[in-house]
This record gives structure tokens, C-alpha cells and sequence, in this order.
């Protein structure tokens, strides 16, 4: 009999500290209306001094362990999808897997930029359809304000940090991913990348002088990708499920740009009251910015038990990602 991963709970943490564009004009040469007309966002949340990846993948995850009614020890598996880790080494979803107390359960860290929650959902769905697994917690965790150079006024603006996760209990009632589309085109690798760090230049004097630790972007190329891959994801993953796009009661797009947002909706004919954004309040928090936005629909009452959502992102890589998921009843959801 088949095996779905049903998600049963959902949870998010930003940090309290808000950053505005009226902030950012006091140090950067940008203006409020630029930020806002060019990519929807108002203000961001950063991390405070003592907070890390995992401190807030921790908050997120006990949030939808509530949710959910699942206690830690029951989990089977954590998948963090960061690419903001609090180390190298070790992965951040064993601090995680620690820090809540999950003694059970596997834990690993997988890297694909923003599209990071998307293939950790997809994975996760293979291990519960598989019968290796029956309960795991993904999150998507970001404190990309570390890796950003504040004084540069392409990236410093965009991005945002938080966590986002959910719970994932298998069942046999179709539900949870129907289907997934998962993309890479590593030719774009240089369009945004964190230079050093890595193997190919570990930290030296000369990394720092350079500045080769924050992100660079060349933002015009990775918004031509993302209008060209985003709507021909988001409508090949909808037909890819047996569906039309009026059967998609709410779109949860990645929030990086709301332009890139509203092309890729425009491009698979679903109206802007089916579009989630919530993109002026955090801006692009990478990884988590999908499970942060699926939280808030759910409590907001957008989604609910029964809806049918697509999700679609674009990130380093450069990669791609596109899901249709359905939320079904939890009481479907009982041990199998
Ligand atoms: N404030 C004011 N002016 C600015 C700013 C700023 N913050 N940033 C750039 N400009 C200027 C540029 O210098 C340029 O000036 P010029 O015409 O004199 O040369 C002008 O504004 C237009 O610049 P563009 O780069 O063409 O602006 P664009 O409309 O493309 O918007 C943006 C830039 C917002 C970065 C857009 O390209 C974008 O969103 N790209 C995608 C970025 C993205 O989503 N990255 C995240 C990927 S996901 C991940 O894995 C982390």
C-alpha cells in the first residue's frame, strides 16, 4: 500500500530585531521607494549576537512539534536545508537533532541555497514512501546576515534571517508532496556564490583583505533565471500532479522578489488572491522562507487541512524546485 508524508505540524522564529529601509538609508545609497518598487520588501528581522542556525531551527521545530502533538523522542529523522550553518563542521542538524532532545533520530544538513526546503520535503517524502521512516522534522534555517556585506547595497538590502519546519507522519491517505520538480544548472555557480570559506579558498589574510567571505550576487543574471525556470516550474509540477491551476487554492512561492513572484503566477494564470507574500516583512530569508510563509498561511487561516498548495523556488546553484502538496487530516495520520 502507498505511503505519503502527511504534514501534521508547522512552526516558524524570526528574530525580534527588525532592520527597515528607512535604516538601510542611513548607510547604504538606496532609498525606501527603490527597495519596495524593486523588490516588495519593507523590513527584514536579523539575529541577535547570541543566536545561531540552530538556536532558531530549535524554536521553529518545537513549534511544530506542538503543533503536530509529537514529542522530540519520537522523531526518526531531521533534515535541515541551510546553507547558513552555524559550522562547517559538524552539521548543524545534529546540534539541532541535540538541542531538542530527538535521541532517535537521523540527522543531515542539505545545501541547495533557497531551494533548500523544497528538496529537504522531497527527501524526506522518499524515506516515509520507502517505509524506512515514519516521523521526520525538515526545517529550512537561515542567518544569512553573517555572509552579507552591509556596506554593499545589491545584497544588503534583500536578505533577511528566520527558520521555518514542519512535521512529516506517514499515512496512506494521498496527501503531503503529490509532486515534486527538482532542478540544477551548476553553469550558473558564479551568479551567487560565497567566494571563500571552503576548500577551494580556506580562510587566510589574504580572503579577509579581499572580502571573499560575504555573498556575491549579480543579481540581473539570477532574476532572468528565475522569471525563465520559475513559472515553467510551477506549471509543470501542477499538470506533473493531475491538476489545473484552479485546483491550486494558495501559491507559496519563494519571497525573493515579489517581480520574480508575480511573473511566475502571471505565467501559470493563477490570480494574485491565490498568491502568498509575505515578503515585506522579512525579506529573502533563503532556505526558510517557504516553511516561514506555509506557517503563517496555515495560521492565518489561507491554508487549512484539505487545501492544495504549489510551491516553487530558485537558488544557488543555481538550482530549481516546484511542489504540489496537499494538507491532510492529522487523524489520517496515526502510526501506520
Ligand atoms: N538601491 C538603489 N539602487 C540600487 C540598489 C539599491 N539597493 N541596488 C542596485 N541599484 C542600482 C544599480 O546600481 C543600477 O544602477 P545603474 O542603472 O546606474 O547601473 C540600478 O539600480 C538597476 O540595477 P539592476 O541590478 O538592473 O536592478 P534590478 O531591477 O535587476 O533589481 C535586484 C536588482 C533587486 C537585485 C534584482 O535583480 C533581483 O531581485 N535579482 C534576483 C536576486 C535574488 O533573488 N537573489 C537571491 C537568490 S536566492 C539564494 O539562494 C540566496
Amino acid at each position: 500500500m502507498k505511503r505519503y508524508g502527511n504534514i501534521v505540524g508547522w512552526g516558524k522564529y524570526v528574530p525580534s530585531r527588525v532592520i527597515t529601509n528607512a535604516d538601510l538609508e542611513k548607510t547604504l545609497d538606496t532609498s525606501d521607494e527603490w527597495i519596495v518598487a524593486r523588490t516588495g520588501i519593507r523590513e527584514r528581522h536579523v539575529a541577535a549576537r547570541g543566536e545561531t542556525t540552530s538556536s532558531m531551527s530549535i524554536l521553529a521545530s518545537q513549534m511544530a512539534l506542538d503543533k503536530a502533538g509529537i514529542s522530540p523522542q519520537d522523531l526518526d529523522l531531521i533534515i535541515i536545508a541551510s546553507s547558513s550553518p552555524d559550522y562547517l563542521t559538524p552539521p548543524v542538524s545534529s546540534q539541532v537533532q541535540h538541542g531538542l532532545g530527538a535521541y532517535k533520530a537521523a540527522a543531515f544538513t542539505l545545501v541547495t541555497g533557497c531551494t533548500g526546503f523544497i528538496y529537504a520535503l522531497s527527501t524526506a517524502q522518499q524515506f516515509i514512501a520507502s517505509g524506512t521512516y515514519d516521523t521526520v522534522l525538515v526545517v529550512g534555517a537561515e542567518l544569512l546576515s553573517r555572509f552579507i556585506d552591509w556596506t554593499d547595497r545589491s545584497t544588503g538590502v534583500l536578505f533577511g534571517d528566520g527558520a521555518g519546519a514542519v512535521v512529516l507522519k506517514a499515512t496512506h491517505t494521498p496527501c503531503g508532496i503529490l509532486a515534486c520538480i527538482l532542478g540544477s544548472d551548476g553553469s550558473g555557480a558564479n551568479h551567487l556564490i560565497l567566494p571563500a570559506g571552503g576548500s577551494a579558498h580556506p580562510p587566510s589574510l589574504e580572503t579577509l583583505e579581499r572580502n571573499m567571505h560575504t555573498l556575491r550576487m549579480n543579481g540581473r543574471e539570477v532574476f532572468k533565471f528565475a522569471t525563465r525556470i520559475l513559472g515553467e516550474a510551477l506549471r509543470q509540477v501542477i499538470r506533473q500532479a493531475g491538476l489545473k491551476t484552479q485546483d491550486i487554492d494558495l501559491f507559496i512561492p519563494h519571497q525573493a522578489n515579489i517581480r520574480i513572484i508575480q511573473s511566475a503566477a502571471k505565467f501559470a494564470g493563477l490570480p494574485e488572491d491565490r498568491v502568498f507574500i509575505n515578503i515585506q516583512k522579512y525579506g529573502n530569508t533563503s532556505a526558510a522562507s517557504i516553511p516561514i510563509a506555509l506557517t503563517e498561511a496555515m495560521d492565518e487561516g489561507r491554508a487549512t487541512v484539505g487545501s492544495t498548495l504549489a510551491f516553487v523556488a530558485f537558488g544557488a546553484g543555481l538550482t530549481w524546485a516546484s511542489a504540489v502538496v496537499r494538507i491532510g487530516q492529522p487523524e489520517n495520520s496515526r502510526p501506520l
